[in-house]
């Protein structure tokens, strides 16, 4: 399948698109892109696009490593992980990532295309790039 690229222009826009582009997501999506580029804010956007929680339940990932939203059937169960803090591949690797990719749930990743050899090679690639002003340019690869 190919890329779909989408742009906007304030974090609001962000969050909706993150809503409409939930139903379609399957399980791994490396959310990729600078500091600051608005990934967790378009994690809150899918979070709440699968009707699993609000927005302000979000948080970032940045302390908690793993946070989980949803209930019991893995279908609607979504993982938010944030993998900035760590460096080697076996924190990574002790954090049983393998587990959440196998079950069926939706795992959103931030940094997480630093640890390619963990990641299944089916995934969604969803790459976040600033342009002048507020505006972000987002592209979404479903990768096989
Ligand atoms: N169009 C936009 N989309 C998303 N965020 C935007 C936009 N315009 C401005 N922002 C601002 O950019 C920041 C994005 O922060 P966010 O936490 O989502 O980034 P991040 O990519 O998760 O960064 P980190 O790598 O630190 O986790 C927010 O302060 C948000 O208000
Ligand atoms: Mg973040």
């Amino acid at each position: 399948m190919e890329s779909q690229t989408f742009t906007t222009r304030t974090e609001e826009e962000t969050i909706a698109l993150g809503r409409r582009l939930a139903p379609a997501l399957r399980g791994a999506v490396l959310l990729i892109g600078n500091l600051g580029a608005g990934k967790t804010t378009l994690a809150k956007g899918i979070v709440e696009g699968r009707r699993v929680a609000t927005i302000d339940e979000v948080s970032s990932p940045t302390f908690t490593l793993i946070h989980q939203y949803g209930g019991q059937h893995s279908p609607d169960v979504v993982y938010h992980i944030d993998l900035y803090r760590l460096d080697e591949p076996r924190e990574v690797e002790s954090l049983g990532l393998d587990e959440l990719f196998g079950g069926g749930a939706l795992v959103l990743l931030e940094w997480a295309e630093r640890f390619p050899a963990l990641l299944p090679r089916r995934r969604t690639e969803i790459r976040l790039r600033p342009l002048e002003d507020e505006s972000r340019e987002i592209v979404v690869t479903p990768v096989e």
